[in-house]
């Protein structure tokens, strides 16, 4: 056959075919090693330069002429396996919708909750690491190396890396501050920390402690800590006002350190924030900040000030009357879905 005929034959079988393995297919027969035209370039080699010349610009016109053929076909195959593909896949906007939107887990919100109500008080809120060292955990917080906080049944070090490990309160934080920033200070605190407890219905190795700190060279007293904590308290549970009671504790960081009761009834089995009621809640540690902190961090004006620290997950437990942490860890979509009415978002 001519190869003009040839030529003529493929290019209606390109146009007629419409998938691109089929397209490949034929395009080998035609410019592949074996192919009609490919056999034809063999040919030159036999002729004289002169039919050279001639004929080997046929051929490169037909081949150039073919190439754009088989181009064009892969364009417009391309484009119909889009346009149904498109069509197919066609989203029917007339469908109902999934009208549930998420919602902020109950820890989430309190922690916004709480850093919102402090910055605009005018306290920095601030984070710290959660893998801290031994300094900035221990020793800057006046806790000697031989307090049994430090033995490891308590505390998870890490590896390979000495006087490192996760930090077992938020009070570490407080250092940071202290060493950083300028007197007066106020600062909170929300993060987490690590403790090497079982899990159980109060206990979790990961939890979250809010830390508040005011340090000033001006006179502070524990009535001022009283004040600040009630507002604090009040504004957690979201009540106007509290009745707490401080009880004698010890912490190393703090002289005189407290633990600290918030005053409730008891109603249909549900706890209620009460001034007037007969039980006592335990709710967190507190107290003024012991010298050798100021020391520790270099602080050398012998300012005043207190530090409170609370668990995150016991305050937001006993407001929703939750009572197994567990249930705030376990992704259970049923807890979101229960809460998601009466938070802010
Ligand atoms: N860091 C203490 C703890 O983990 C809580 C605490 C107590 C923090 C008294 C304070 C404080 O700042 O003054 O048990």
């Amino acid at each position: 056959m001519e190869i003009e005929t040839a030529t003529l034959d493929f290019i209606k079988t390109i146009q007629s075919l419409n998938t691109i393995v089929e397209i490949d297919a034929e395009k080998s027969k035609f410019l592949g090693k074996n192919g009609i035209l490919t056999k034809e370039f063999k040919k030159l080699s036999v002729l004289n330069t002169e039919e050279k010349v001639m004929f080997g610009k046929k051929l490169n016109t037909i081949k150039n002429q073919v190439e754009e053929v088989i181009n064009n076909q892969i364009k417009l195959v391309k484009k119909l396996e889009l346009d149904k593909k498109l069509k197919e896949e066609n989203v029917d906007i007339t469908l109902p919708i999934n009208k549930e939107f998420g919602s902020l887990h109950i820890l989430s919100n309190e922690i916004r909750r709480i850093k919102n109500e402090y910055k605009a008080k005018g306290f920095l809120i601030l984070d710290g690491p959660e893998v801290e060292t031994e300094f900035f955990n221990f020793d800057a917080l006046n806790i000697p190396k031989y307090h049994p906080a430090r033995q490891s049944q308590d505390t998870f070090y890490i590896e390979d890396f000495d006087e490192t490990l996760l930090r077992t309160q938020t009070s570490c934080v407080q250092i940071r501050a202290m060493q950083e920033k300028q007197l007066p200070l106020r600062m909170i605190s929300i993060g987490k920390t690590y403790r090497n407890d079982q899990l159980d219905a109060t206990h979790s190795p990961m939890f979250h402690q809010i830390e508040g700190l005011v340090v000033d060279n001006n006179p502070i007293n524990i009535g001022n800590l009283k004040d600040e904590l009630s507002k604090f308290v009040a504004f957690v549970f979201e009540v106007d006002s509290v009745l707490l009671r401080f009880r004698p504790s010890f912490f190393p960081f703090t002289e005189p350190s407290m633990e600290v009761d918030c005053c409730y009834s008891k109603e249909n089995g549900n706890i209620k924030i009460n001034k007037n009621g007969d039980k006592w809640l335990e709710l967190g540690g507190a107290g003024m900040v012991h010298p050798n902190v100021f020391r520790a961090c270099g602080i050398t004006t012998e300012p005043y000030g207190f530090a409170f620290g609370f668990g995150l997950e016991r305050l937001v437990m006993l407001k929703y009357g939750i009572n197994d942490i567990r249930s705030l860890y376990d992704t259970d979509i049923r807890l979101l879905r229960h809460y998601k009415s009466i938070l802010i978002n």
